[in-house]
């Protein structure tokens, strides 16, 4: 074991040692929200899952998937009873599965909505018994429905895979209700790049973006307790914010929010419940005033953080990297 990866694993066993309080706990029957964000800890990939049915093209965003066996290669997904594609996934004994890139993320959004025009939306080239391949996955595997098990509200479809194929490129993932990107662990990276004027840059241009994308993940996990501490997760406090801005129809504050639907429909029953919502008649939902109140509080929080944080880095640094940012958002 390498120096670095021994400290690591002594730091592991250490926190291990450390009994943590549970944030949430109890009887799944009572909270399927609850047990959605508990099994939210365990990160996955992303695919779009897709089939050809006679004339029908079928496709959805899938995160179920996993793989099973090698010898025979197997591999299974779920989909929900109820969802509009799923007589068509059956009847097509085929599927194809197509294993998103990092910079997949409205794909798979498109693809996690039942936009009508999604294939035409998407480029993609037919596979095997006509489903359709994903352009820019970085895998693909074409598979014929060999088992269909029951799965409580879902059904799990068992495919035998006939045909493989791997791309270069980085996977998107989901965890925790959002979309990340896969970086080496900075404990076990053995050697820092050089650094200083002279040094070689450490970061090229194309791994700008996704840094700039991680770097972000990082701080809004990192704020979690300090939500937590105010009653709040982080699709509720991105709600606040939105709403401090006046009244917004609930189909739009998704947009506005770049929350997932179920995100959305899970932070206004949050909201709600701790009476931080009110509803108009138009339809629209707005803040009331312990929303307001609330919502001050966590940018307050919120400020002083970053002040902690930012206050680490020099300060010709800083100026400069807000120049950038604001250049960057400039349409
Ligand atoms: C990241 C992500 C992962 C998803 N994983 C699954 C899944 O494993 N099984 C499933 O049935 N739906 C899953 N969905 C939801 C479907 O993509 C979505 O319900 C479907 O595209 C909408 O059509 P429908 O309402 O007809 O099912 C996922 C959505 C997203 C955004």
């Amino acid at each position: 074991m390498s120096q670095a990866s021994a400290n690591l694993s002594r730091e592991a066993t250490a926190q291990h040692a450390t009994a943590r309080e549970p944030i949430e706990a109890g009887d799944p029957a009572s909270d399927a929200r609850a047990l959605r964000r508990c099994l939210g800890q365990f990160p996955t990939g992303v695919t779009v899952v897709t089939a050809r049915n006679g004339e029908r093209l079928v496709g959805m965003a899938v995160n179920s998937f996993a793989a099973v066996s090698l010898v025979p290669p197997l591999v299974l997904w779920s989909i929900r009873r109820e969802s509009s594609s799923a007589q068509d996934f059956l009847q097509a004994g085929h599927y194809a599965v197509s294993v998103l890139a990092d910079d997949q993320v409205e794909l798979s959004q498109l693809f996690g909505s039942s936009h009508p025009e999604r294939f035409e939306r998407t480029r993609w080239q037919a596979g095997l018994h006509g489903a359709p391949l994903i352009e820019g996955a970085i895998a693909h595997l074409e598979c014929r429905l060999e088992q269909v098990h029951e799965g409580g509200d879902h059904l799990i479809l068992v495919g035998h895979v006939e045909r493989y194929a791997r791309f270069e490129g980085a996977p998107l993932l989901f965890t925790q209700g959002h979309y990340g990107v896969a970086q080496e662990h900075p404990a076990l990276a053995e050697t820092l790049p050089p650094s200083g004027p002279d040094a070689a840059p450490l970061l090229s241009d194309a791994e700008l973006l996704r840094q700039l994308v991680y770097a972000s993940q990082r701080l809004s996990l990192d704020f979690e307790s300090h939500r937590q501490a105010l009653g709040l997760d982080m699709p509720m406090s991105r709600l606040l914010n939105r709403l401090l801005e006046g009244a917004c129809e609930r189909a739009e504050l998704g947009r506005a929010t770049y929350l997932e639907p179920e995100e959305v429909a899970d932070g206004l029953a949050g909201l709600e419940q701790q009476g931080l919502l009110c509803h108009r008649d138009d339809g629209q939902v707005e803040l009331s005033a312990a929303g307001r109140e609330r919502q001050a509080a966590i940018s307050g929080s919120a400020g002083h953080y970053m002040k902690d944080k930012l206050g680490q880095i020099a300060e010709a640094d800083l100026a400069a990297f807000k120049r950038v940012l604001l250049a960057l958002g400039q349409d």
